[in-house]
Parts: C-alpha cells; structure tokens; sequence
C-alpha cells in the first residue's frame, strides 16, 4: 500500500528521467494522473511516449525519480502483483503473441499472464469474458481465426480485448489506431469513445500522433518533446494552436468540432 496521499492516484511521477547512452529520454517528467481521468500523451516521433508507458506499466525503472503506480510504489511493490492490474496494448506486446493462436485463445492467455497458450485449461468463465470483450470490440466472427492472420485493425482490437481480460484498473493503449484505415479508425474512436465514458472501465491513458483520434471521454492530454513535458492538463485548456504547434515544432490550427478534434499545418508566414 502506498501513502495514504497517494491513494486516489492512478500513476504518479515525480520528477523522473530515463538515462541511455547519456541522453535524457525521458527528462524530468511530474504528472499524475487520478482516478477517472482519462489521459491522451501525445509528442513526436521519440519524444519518449512509448518509454513513459513502459514505466507506467512497470516494466521499465527510471534512472532517477519516484513513480506510484495504482497507489504502489515502484521499487517497493512486488511488481509481478502489480502487472495483472495494469492492461497493456502496443505493438511491441502484437509481435511476441503466438501467431498461429485463434483470437479466442490470444484473449483468453491474457487472463494468465503469459503470451503463450500451453495446455491450460480455461475456466467457462473466462471463455465467456473472453467472448464478451471480444463482442464488445466487434471481433465476434473472427474468434477461431489465427490471430496471425488478421488485419491490422483486426489485430488492434483483439489487443484492446486482451488488455481488458485481467480486469485492470489501468489500460496503456500505444497508438491503437496506427495503420487503420479513416473507417477502422473511426470504428476504433467510438468503441475507445465508449470504454472512456464508461463510469466502471479503467482509468485509461491513450499514445497517438493524431488529435483527430481523441475520443470524446478522454479528459486530459499531456504533451512532450524531447523528454520533457510541455503542457499537461485539462484537454480544453491545453491542446492548443499554441501548444501542439510547439510540441510538433511546426505552426498548427487546432479546432474542436463537436466533441472531435482536428489539426492542420498553418502556411508559414
Ligand atoms: N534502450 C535504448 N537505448 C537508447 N535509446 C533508446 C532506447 N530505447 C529508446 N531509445 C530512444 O529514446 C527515444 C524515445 O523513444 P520512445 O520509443 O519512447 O519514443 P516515442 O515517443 O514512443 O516515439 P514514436 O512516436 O516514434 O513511437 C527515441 O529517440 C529512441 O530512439
Ligand atoms: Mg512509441
């Protein structure tokens, strides 16, 4: 358990920096997220976001700084307990997923925490979560299909639906829209729309290079360049003109349309 003042915190890190190679990747970042917000990071190509997830999925220990995560912190909680609470989706989790493993199995081997279907034996239960997350993100028809062989969008859902199978209180998506097409994407905004406004789904912390795949649901962005944090806060105060244009380093109108987002590159003047 971590300090009583930790508590209602999902993550919360202070001043942490990841050294390599005597590059800051990750330079000094504090943020905390708390209980029912939902954060978008969002950054450049290696501005550090995918290394920010690692530690806020625990896998991976700053150089220096303190991180809680879920109200433990890192380095003093036993962290194979603290993985099961924390849903993972990225492309780095697609790649050692058994290829030749129906979809209902890659689902159902998130449940024990391994990325390999041996010869367990699987609860009904389970097999019924598995199927309803599975419904949920619309992969009904494909639950005997090697997961090997899906498309891409196919293969980003199945991922959210395995995320979600331990019944974490924390879910890392990582560019879960990358490479869809505008329906895949726009399939995937809504259900990511759903899960977000969902009062009982986890607190949820989302990477992506695009505004226009900002759910409606999510509440806060964060944005860094360089490791370091340039703007973290309430969505509509921070994702500005001003501060993505400094954060992508090039001049950019932001627009709210409806509860969606949109982003397009100014003439320099
Ligand atoms: N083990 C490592 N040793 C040295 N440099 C690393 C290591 N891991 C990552 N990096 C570098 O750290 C920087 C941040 O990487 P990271 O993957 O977090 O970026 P990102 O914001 O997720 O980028 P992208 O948008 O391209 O996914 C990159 O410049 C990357 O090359
Ligand atoms: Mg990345």
């Amino acid at each position: 358990m971590g300090d009583n003042a930790l508590m209602s915190d999902v993550l919360e890190l202070e001043d942490v920096s990841v050294v390599r190679e005597g590059r800051a990747l990750v330079d000094q970042v504090s943020w905390s997220v708390k209980e029912g917000e939902r954060w978008i990071i969002l950054g450049p190509n290696g501005a550090g976001k995918t290394t920010l997830l690692n530690i806020a999925s625990s896998y991976l220990f700053p150089s220096s700084g303190g991180v809680s995560i879920l109200g433990d912190r890192l380095g003093k909680v036993d962290v194979f307990e603290l993985r099961p609470r924390i849903g993972m989706a990225g492309i780095a989790l697609a790649e050692k997923l058994p290829k030749r493993q129906t979809v209902l199995q890659t689902v159902l081997t998130a449940a024990y925490g391994m990325t390999a279907s041996w010869q367990e034996s699987y609860e009904d239960v389970d097999e019924q979560r598995a199927r309803a997350f599975l419904d949920r993100l619309g992969m009904s028809e494909y639950l005997d299909r090697r997961f090997g062989t899906l498309s891409e969008g196919e293969r980003k859902r199945t991922l959210i639906a395995r995320a979600l199978m331990t019944d974490p209180e924390l879910l890392l998506l990582d560019e879960p829209a990358a490479g869809l097409d505008l329906g895949g994407r726009e399939d995937l905004v809504r259900r990511l729309g759903r899960l977000a406004r969902d009062p009982l789904a986890p607190s949820m912390i989302m990477v992506t290079h695009h505004v226009e795949e900002i759910a409606p649901g999510f509440t806060h962005v964060l944005m860094i360049r360089q490791g370091k944090v340039l703007a973290a806060g309430p969505l509509e105060l921070e994702l500005t003109s001003r501060n993505l244009s400094l954060c992508f380093g090039l001049p950019l109108l932001v627009e709210q349309s409806g509860d969606r987002w949109t982003a397009r590159g100014l003439p320099m003047s």
